[in-house]
């Protein structure tokens, strides 16, 4: 085959595909097809380095260089207060990218995202289905420093935050956002909607004109903690995560398949 002709059947492919399950198209990376015979560019440049910091072709950006404008920023009052920033962290290149309220005292203590009480609970959370942020998940918040005692970030501290986390998303362009709590939920998706509402099925997410992301939202690990009720529709919404990564990912697939889960 042509790699004209692989390409015309894949992108046939993927749009059925997406249609029939979302109803929008979803885009993806180009996928660098040659024709049958022919070397894969990479497999005849043995020696090309692979960059450390995750970029965007055409672009200077990298994450390494928004979290040192993260750590650097004085765009709200928030800055006042934090003993680090917490620009987020995880794989490179994640299968899903899990985005948080802000940090808590143990995240400003660290600079680390989720790795108090909630943080706790959201690694076993991933982990029943495979994920982890060793692995295959970047984690980040919507706000980078902790609003004063564990207060809901407000929208002056949102809006100079949001660069931030939009030009991550980019950079990662991961299969999969999942928002955990109403906070992340309602910026993201730009809506007033309950968490009962959100959760439970997949909405778009466009980020540009370009980049439209399948983003579920599920309860806050906190509120877990403090309401065991939701500790059912939560497990509900990580098997429509795992249902969806199997359809996207044949590696994730073949993990969770294999796992018995
Ligand atoms: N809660 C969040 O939303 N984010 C964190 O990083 C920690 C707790």
């Amino acid at each position: 085959m042509t790699a004209d002709e692989k390409l015309r059947l894949a992108h046939l492919l993927d749009t059925t595909g997406d249609y029939l399950r979302d109803g929008f198209r979803l885009p993806r990376a180009e996928y660098g097809f040659t024709d049958d015979g022919e070397l894969p560019p990479e497999a005849s440049a043995p020696n090309a380095a692979v960059p450390d910091a995750v970029s965007v072709p055409g672009s200077s950006d990298t994450l390494d260089g928004i979290a040192a404008e993260i750590g650097a920023c004085t765009g709200c009052a928030l800055q006042g207060e934090r003993k680090n920033a917490v620009p987020g962290e995880g794989a490179a290149r994640p299968l899903v990218m899990i985005i948080g309220e802000g940090p808590g005292a143990d995240e400003d203590a660290s600079g680390r995202p989720f790795v108090g009480k909630a943080g706790q609970l959201l690694d076993k959370m991933l982990a029943s289905v495979g994920l982890s942020r060793e692995k295959n998940c970047f984690i980040a918040n919507v706000v980078k420093c902790r609003p004063p005692n564990n207060r809901d970030p407000l929208p002056e501290e949102m809006g100079p935050c949001s660069r931030f986390l939009a030009r991550q998303i980019t950079l990662l362009n991961p299969k999969i956002i999942l928002c955990v709590g109403r906070i992340s939920a309602q910026a993201l998706l730009k809506t007033g909607a309950s968490m009962g509402s959100l959760r439970g099925s997949f909405k778009p997410y466009q980020l540009t004109d370009d980049l439209v992301i399948p983003l579920l939202s599920t309860y806050h690990p906190s509120a877990i903690l403090r309401d065991e009720s939701y500790k059912r529709p939560s497990w509900e919404d990580l098997k429509l995560l795992r249902q969806r990564l199997m359809e996207l990912d044949s590696n994730y697939a073949l993990e969770a398949g294999e796992g018995g889960r």
